[in-house]
């Protein structure tokens, strides 16, 4: 009796197990079927992530041309990979251009600018050292990098803006937006299940999957469970990676799936507080990753400034994209954490590398740290008062 019973319970408990793991997994996973077929669908914001990579790479090839790279920005054609060639999509279209903000034109503009001082200015002195108002080469034990005449590393510059301006500017500003989402009937024919024209999915999914792509659109599997993201590629999802395992907002990652998965849940449902909840918590998460990495490199620069002065401009690049960025942000309510103007008087007092000055650097961290919230930085000052000064209380 006793041994049946508790035969019964194993087989009770072993049910509830697989149910568990059954439902953890669904809940772990952007996989979305109508009528057993898949109903996501972001192949153009795939083909431009590719075209950014490719990108990247000319940027730091003394072999490129600057016809040959604007003509990959701008007309998204001139690619190694000829299905990019063939997708008809481009990235520069898609600069600053979120429905929910006014469009910027100088964004697109000074993007063309980092591309043709590359090309007219820094390859032609690629073998020339680099000095004060002289573009060239700078090399130190850890690293060699080729700078315009203010110092900047045009590619850092480039890759990092564009996260800001294009990547994250397409999820936080347009395809999570009411005026992506909602406007021009969506909402009415999402209400209604109307398909789009010979597809298996609705406009607000779409719209939903095509954020998400921005995103994950890269990964090798995008059914699996991305709460830790591969870091695939050269643009944010590198980023949230590396945010989310560092110090200052760790653990967002898995906010940022749950809250994808569970947004394009509620789309299905029409659960539409349930979305609009899910698409706060992707802006303000996805949002932290530039102002982390603002953070993490004008640290890495004032640490590095006086030793390794190629590695330090390298990191400063960097943090200047990030910092151009900081405008395409959105706290969950519409607002960036920084305006463009005050951007703006950021990026012309630190426009020329080789005079930075470190206080003015030191500056910037506290504000964006202020602005977001970060508490990692100031905790870890604490730490170290604490172990300098130890107290009899402490365990
Ligand atoms: C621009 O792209 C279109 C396809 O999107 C292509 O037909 C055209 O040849 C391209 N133009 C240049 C100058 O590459
Ligand atoms: C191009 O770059 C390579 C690798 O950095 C370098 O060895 C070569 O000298 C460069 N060529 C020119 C013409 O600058």
């Amino acid at each position: 009796m006793v041994k049946m019973m508790m035969g019964r319970l194993a087989i009770a408990a072993a049910i509830a197990l697989v149910a568990a793991s059954a439902c953890a997994s669904a809940e772990k996973s952007y996989s979305f079927e109508r009528d057993g077929t898949s109903s996501v669908s972001y192949t153009g914001q795939t083909a431009r992530l590719n075209m950014a990579d490719e990108l990247y790479d000319g940027m730091k090839s003394n072999e490129s041309t600057v016809d040959m790279l604007l003509q990959q920005f701008n007309n998204g054609t001139g690619f190694a990979d000829p299905a990019l060639d063939e997708s008809g999509k481009n990235i520069a279209g898609k600069v600053a251009s979120g429905c929910a903000r006014e469009k910027n034109a100088a964004a697109k503009e000074k993007l063309e600018d980092n591309i043709k001082d590359f090309a007219n200015n820094v390859i032609p002195a690629w073998n020339t050292p680099a000095a004060d108002g002289t573009p060239g080469v700078l090399s130190d034990s850890k690293r060699t990098v080729n700078v315009n005449a203010k110092g900047w590393e045009m590619v850092q510059i480039f890759q990092k803006s564009l996260i800001g301006a294009f990547t994250l500017d397409q999820i936080v500003n347009n395809y999570i937006e009411p005026c992506k989402l909602d406007d021009d009937g969506r909402k009415e024919e999402n209400d209604a299940g109307t398909m789009m024209k010979d597809k298996g999915f609705t406009r607000m999914e779409h719209a939903w999957d095509e954020a998400f792509g921005y995103l994950y659109g890269q990964e090798e599997d995008d059914t699996a469970d991305l709460s830790t993201p591969s870091g695939v590629g050269t643009t944010l999802n590198k980023y949230l990676k590396k945010v989310s395992s560092g110090d200052v907002a760790p653990g967002i990652s898995e906010e940022v799936f749950d809250a994808f998965v569970a947004g394009r849940k509620a789309i299905v449902d029409k659960d539409y507080e349930a979305r609009d909840a899910a698409a706060k918590t992707i802006k303000i998460d996805l949002s932290k990753v530039i102002g982390a990495m603002v953070v993490n490199y004008l640290q890495e620069w004032i640490e590095n400034k006086d030793e390794n002065p190629a590695d330090a401009v390298h990191a400063l690049s960097e943090g200047y994209g990030f910092i151009f960025s900081l405008p395409y942000t959105n706290d969950g309510e519409g607002k960036p954490y920084f305006t463009q103007d005050e951007v703006d008087a950021i990026l012309t007092k630190m426009d020329n590398f080789w005079t930075l000055q470190e206080s003015d650097a030191q500056a910037v961290i506290d504000q964006v740290n202020e602005r977001f919230g970060f508490s990692a930085a100031k905790e870890k000052e604490e730490v170290k008062a604490e172990e300098e000064a130890p107290s009899s209380d402490d365990g």
